[in-house]
């Protein structure tokens, strides 16, 4: 496990963007695994700096992103699939049809999610992944209580997620109630994890997942026994890590 303390959240972003292509120019057809939220946005900004400045190829890379809302088109403004084409494949050289995000308009949900689990062993598993982590401790939507071994599936939001997400909808009650998440097994797949955090409001989740037990109701404590995580976090999330003092 690597940590890594950046002064503000644009070294954080230029931090992980470097890490990414640096992988990506290693291997170019890798295979992402992607988040939404406003953590990697900064990230997303350079990578895409990084291909229009410097050239950094995108033709070959396939990504899959984490989750999307049950019941929301891929059109709607707060779609995860309209957030990732808007802040990210739109502006990179990358085929569209390399990019997957869950479908959650499918009407068979669990075949759905079954599907997205064998599009991601065909692609030869995920190479690299990039999570954000909920104040409550989650990662993609595996919300505390998940089981380590789950895999991508319907999932119910709780409170408090509902309450961090609805700062981008007009009212609470627009905010989906359901989500198509992969698990938690699914992430610890990847053969390398890169996971974001920025503001004080993620301290807490932050200390309990890197010096707190490895418990399900910490979901992203389980990236302790991963072999090759790297958090990199600004200072005011690093800010109640005991060992950083
Ligand atoms: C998004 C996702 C979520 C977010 C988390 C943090 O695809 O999987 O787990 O990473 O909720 O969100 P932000 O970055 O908005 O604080």
């Amino acid at each position: 496990m690597k940590v890594i303390i950046c002064d503000s959240a644009e070294a954080m972003s230029k931090t992980a963007a470097n890490i990414f292509a640096d992988r990506i120019r290693s291997k170019p057809n890798l295979v992402l695994g992607l988040a939404t939220g406003s953590t990697p946005l900064g990230m997303y900004a350079e990578l895409v700096r990084l291909h229009r400045e410097e050239d950094l190829d995108f033709s070959k890379v396939r990504t899959f992103n984490l989750d999307e809302y049950v019941g929301l088109p891929p059109d709607h403004e707060q779609s995860y699939r309209h957030f990732m084409n808007r802040h990210l494949f739109d502006h990179l050289n990358i085929d569209p049809a390399n990019t997957h995000v869950p479908d959650g308009l499918a009407r068979d949900l669990d075949g759905c999610c079954a599907a997205y689990e064998a599009a991601i062993q065909a692609a030869g598993g995920i190479d690299l992944q990039v999570l954000g982590i909920g104040t409550n401790g989650h990662i993609a939507f595996n919300e505390p209580g998940s089981p380590f071994d789950s895999r991508t599936r319907v999932v119910d939001l709780t409170e408090s997620t509902i309450q961090d997400n609805s700062r981008f909808f007009k009212r609470i009650e627009d905010v989906p109630t359901r989500a198509l998440s992969m698990g938690i097994g699914t992430i610890m797949e990847a053969r390398e994890i890169v996971l974001l955090a920025t503001k004080d409001n993620k301290a807490e989740a932050i200390a309990r997942t890197l010096e707190g037990p490895v418990t399900e109701a910490v979901p992203a404590s389980i990236l302790q026994r991963h072999p090759n995580v790297t958090f990199v976090l600004d200072q005011a999330a690093a800010s109640r890590l005991k060992r950083s003092q």
